[in-house]
């Protein structure tokens, strides 16, 4: 590894652009203009689009008529790094352990999008161009749900016109072994709030007159599942497409056991999840409804007697083909509204949606992909889908009328969104292969 690149992958991740904190909003924009320095130093003619949220990166080699043209798409946005007592190094300042760098980003996205860059880099210093026109879109609000990325492709459609698009912001199955998603779930967000009396009030004075809007929340919540894990929402499930048999086989035969996997990654107790599907299944092709975070009533020290104003639940609902993000929602508003205790009221406000992600892995363009993974990692390619979420993949196929190549770097113990995020510098050097590989298999 180039002491240069190093470099750059800790300034990169030096940069605390975490997307959803409007508190951090100017450190986000310092992120994207040191992509731009980046990539112009690099030798691409780049620019800072704004947009109303945080500003996208494009940056372009010298286009020729008659080559195939490659659009590489990542985010230099992060999710935020709490809880950050459990940090073992604070996340935005970088550290090399063992071959691995944690900080958060060092996985999701920017070793991954890095890695791109600097093999472009390379590239372009060895030869003077690349084998193919490219355009970099690097943006700064995937972890929103790429809320103004849309408009940014349709306003640049004929500018942004290409063959394919590569992205690197899904896993690996194993350390070593390269891997293709073919598929990836939605998901849809909304938020509720629980109200019982327009005040917080003496539990004394009050209780056992009015309701509790934290008893009202958690018996609301508990209706969303039965006991046995799946989703009790009405009609939650009618649009699920049913796993092929050819996949189920396949992934049983993948050189990996989810059930031990995820029992180590997550240190959990037991597995626990919807019965009749394997954890591989209900990961990568079943849906399902979180409860991403719960608040209300007294959460400092010691003791309140009091009966709180209200309660606030975050939830998401991860979706696979063919749910439609907006019918689950009116589904699962519906039920909310249907199962509300009595004695209290509740809002509901709709978040980021964006759908699941469906492409065939032996199309032309599927075929190159997995021709360069090979080359780059010198081993069989597994073909997976996966239960994380990029929405525009959707809109790079109805805008742009191109599908995605899902190429990742991201291993099991990466710890993406959590404490100690990480990433080896294996990977970046294998994703530097893999881009310079990509290209060239993609170019003819
Ligand atoms: N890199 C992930 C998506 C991902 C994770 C794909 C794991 C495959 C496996 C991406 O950065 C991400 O976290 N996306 C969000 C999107 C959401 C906020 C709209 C997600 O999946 O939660
Ligand atoms: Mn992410």
């Amino acid at each position: 590894m180039r002491a240069s690149h190093l470099e750059d992958y800790y300034s990169f991740l030096r940069f605390p652009s975490v997307s959803t904190d409007a508190e951090y909003a100017e450190k986000v924009t310092e992120c994207a203009h040191w992509l731009v320095e980046k990539l112009t130093g690099i030798g691409l003619e780049t620019k800072l689009v704004p947009t109303p949220g945080h500003p996208v990166v494009w940056a372009k080699n010298k286009h020729q008529p008659g080559r195939r043209t490659v659009m590489i798409y990542g985010h230099y946005d992060v999710q935020p790094p709490d809880p950050l007592d459990l940090w073992d190094s604070p996340p935005f300042e970088p550290v090399l352990k063992n071959g691995y760098v944690f900080a958060r980003g060092s996985t999701d996205n920017k070793g991954q999008i890095l890695a791109h860059i600097l093999g472009v880099q390379e590239v372009l210093e060895k030869d003077g161009d690349l084998p193919v026109n490219l355009h970099f879109v690097i943006e700064g609000e995937e972890e929103i749900g790429s809320g103004n990325l849309g408009n940014f492709l349709s306003q640049n459609k004929e500018a942004l016109r290409c063959d394919v698009v590569v992205v690197s912001d899904t896993g690996m199955i194993a350390p070593g072994v390269p891997t293709l998603s073919y598929g990836l779930r939605g998901v849809t967000a909304l938020e509720m709030k629980v109200t019982s009396a327009q005040m917080d009030l003496h539990s004394g004075i009050y209780g056992g007159a009015v309701a509790n809007p934290i008893t009202a929340l958690a018996q609301l919540l508990a209706t969303l599942h039965d006991r046995e894990g799946r989703v009790a929402i009405p009609g939650f499930y009618d649009k699920v497409k049913p796993l092929e048999d050819w996949e189920r086989e396949a992934w049983r035969n993948l050189p990996i056991d989810g059930d031990k996997e995820v029992l180590k990654e997550t240190e959990a107790p037991a597995l626990f999840g919807e019965t009749g599907y394997s954890t591989l299944e209900r990961l990568w092709a079943r849906p399902t409804a979180e409860i991403n975070g719960i608040g209300g009533g007294y959460q400092g020290k010691g003791t309140k007697t009091v009966i709180p104003s209200h309660a606030m639940a975050k939830l998401t609902f991860r979706m696979v083909p063919n749910q439609i993000g907006e019918d689950l929602l009116e589904l699962a508003k519906t039920h909310l509204r249907k199962n509300l205790p009595p004695g209290v009221t509740l809002e509901i406000t709709d978040g980021h949606s964006g759908p699941w992600y469906l492409t065939d892995p032996h199309s032309a363009f599927g075929m190159a992909a997995q021709r360069a993974l090979k080359e780059a990692f010198n081993a069989e390619v597994a073909l997976i889908r996966e239960g994380g979420s990029i929405p525009i993949t959707t809109q790079f196929r109805t805008i742009l009328g191109v599908e995605t190549l899902l190429v990742g770097l991201a291993l099991p113990g990466c710890r993406a969104h959590s404490p100690n995020e990480n990433f080896p510098l294996e990977n970046l050097d294998g994703g530097i292969r893999l881009n310079k590989a990509m290209l060239r298999e993609l170019a003819t």
